[in-house]
């Protein structure tokens, strides 16, 4: 699936909720926050085979297309086939990603954009609830 909000505006203090489910045969899923799909401040990347770490969640920026260098978590707490539910929260500071069981991932503001003004939710899940809080 692909979902790709332009022209929104959020910033620090704001938050996204998603909700779904993971398809069975999924490789994987990512949620991606910035100026436009070049450009990004927050790429978070739930992979489930991949190469070097096989079930891991690769966070990275992009500036102008290229990738800046990966932050990679090796506990990835999300499953093929089951639900999905993450929370996005937007501050001064960067991105506070909150997963199930508890964990969070911090990502640092590489960018130093005022504005979140694109998202993109993609790849293999069933996307449930979407909202913008
Ligand atoms: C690349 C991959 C991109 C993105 C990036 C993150 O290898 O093709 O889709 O996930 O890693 O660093």
């Amino acid at each position: 699936m692909e979902l790709e909000l332009k022209n929104v505006k959020l910033q620090a203090g704001d938050k996204l909720l998603l909700e779904g489910t993971v398809l069975e045969d999924a490789e994987r899923f990512q949620i991606d926050l910035g100026c436009d799909p070049e450009d990004l401040s927050l790429h978070f990347n739930p992979r489930f085979h991949d190469d070097i770490d096989g079930r891991v969640i690769v966070c990275n920026s992009r500036c102008e297309g290229y990738w800046g260098s990966e932050q990679r978590e090796t506990h990835n707490p999300f499953n093929r086939g089951a639900k999905v539910k993450v929370t996005v929260k937007l501050m001064e500071s960067g991105f506070e990603v909150e997963l199930p069981e508890g964990q969070a991932i911090h990502f640092p503001d590489r960018r130093g954009l005022e504005a979140v003004t694109y998202v993109r939710v993609r790849g293999h899940i069933k996307l449930g609830t979407f909202k913008i809080c």
